[in-house]
């Protein structure tokens, strides 16, 4: 797949992504008004295709977006595109529906405007995180809808740039003395054997791989506490891991430039790394409808 031209989804056609056009005045282009999903496609299976929906919904219905599927139309195109793309390794879709396209106003007049619908599938690059990685912290510089999936990303940009240019994979962020979560990623700590994650809240996307992870924690008789973590936590932490759909569970053992913990990855990671894995094994195909 990857040195073919995909196949991609928009506003109810397939074509060839060299072909898919957007106007200049789409809101998506000239606001960022827009919400988006990333999901990774095993094999056949859409991983946690109905949460990633259901997100999707809750996203759309916060920036007050009718809309534009209903969940069997949603699940049929990202079937539909899969058959398009196939491919030997795993993949990912990506989502993206903006307000649409209208006269640059601020103010959208939501009844006259037709969502622009764009959907992608690529190949999904097996990057090994075993080994354990770099971050480093900042102030959380950005809004307060964070649990809004929106494709405004400047602020998260601005901040995997710095990280990268630390030589490190994600920024760790802190707002008023508290971990939010990573740029593009949610965060969890272990602590004297106890294992915590900052509450839902619109401070942080309420991560579809976070929600998993705590619920195979607990399936596992390893509770998770959901539980503010505060910056001397974070930095006094014996394990942290950062969750996200495309990179699953993945141990950060350098914050700042300095160890964590004994500066590999931990037990607890390795445990939840095997529970992830099971879970991948066995979990169920998405229906079409
Ligand atoms: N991002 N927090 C933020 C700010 C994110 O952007 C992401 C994921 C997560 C993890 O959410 P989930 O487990 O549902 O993937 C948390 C995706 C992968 C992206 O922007 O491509």
């Amino acid at each position: 797949m990857s040195d073919k031209i995909p196949i991609v989804y928009l506003d109810g056609r397939f074509l060839p992504l060299d072909q898919a056009r957007v106007s200049v005045m789409d809101r998506g282009f000239l606001f960022g008004d827009g919400v988006y999903e990333m999901m990774p496609v095993y094999g056949d299976r859409v991983f946690r295709l109905d949460e990633h929906l259901t997100r999707l919904a809750r996203s759309l219905e916060a920036i007050d977006v009718p809309d534009p599927c209903s969940t069997g139309e949603w699940k049929s195109v990202v079937h539909e595109l899969l058959e398009k793309n196939p491919a030997a390794g795993n993949r990912s879709i990506y989502i993206e529906v903006t307000r649409g396209t209208g006269d640059r106003n601020h103010i959208y007049e939501s009844t006259r405007l037709k969502p622009t619908v764009f959907i992608l599938c690529r190949s999904l690059a097996a990057v090994d995180y075993s080994g354990g990685v770099g971050a480093i912290t900042h102030p959380d510089i950005r809004w307060d809808y964070c649990h809004i999936k929106a494709i405004s990303l400047l602020p998260a940009v601005m901040l995997k740039q710095r990280a990268s240019e630390a030589g490190c994979l994600e920024a760790i962020l802190i707002r008023n003395g508290e971990v939010t979560e990573g740029a593009a990623s949610n965060v969890f700590i272990v602590s004297d054997d106890r294992i915590m994650t900052p509450p839902r809240g619109n401070e942080l996307l309420h991560g579809i791989t976070r929600d998993l992870v705590i619920e195979l924690l607990a399936g596992a008789g390893m509770a998770c506490a959901e539980t503010g973590v505060s910056e001397r936590e974070l930095r006094s932490a014996d394990e942290i891991w950062i969750t996200s759909s495309t990179m699953e569970v993945v141990p950060v053992v350098t914050l700042d430039g300095k160890k964590v913990g004994e500066g590999t990855p931990g037990p607890q990671w390795q445990r939840v790394r095997e529970l992830y894995n099971a879970f991948k094994l066995k979990a169920p195909v998405a229906g079409v409808n």
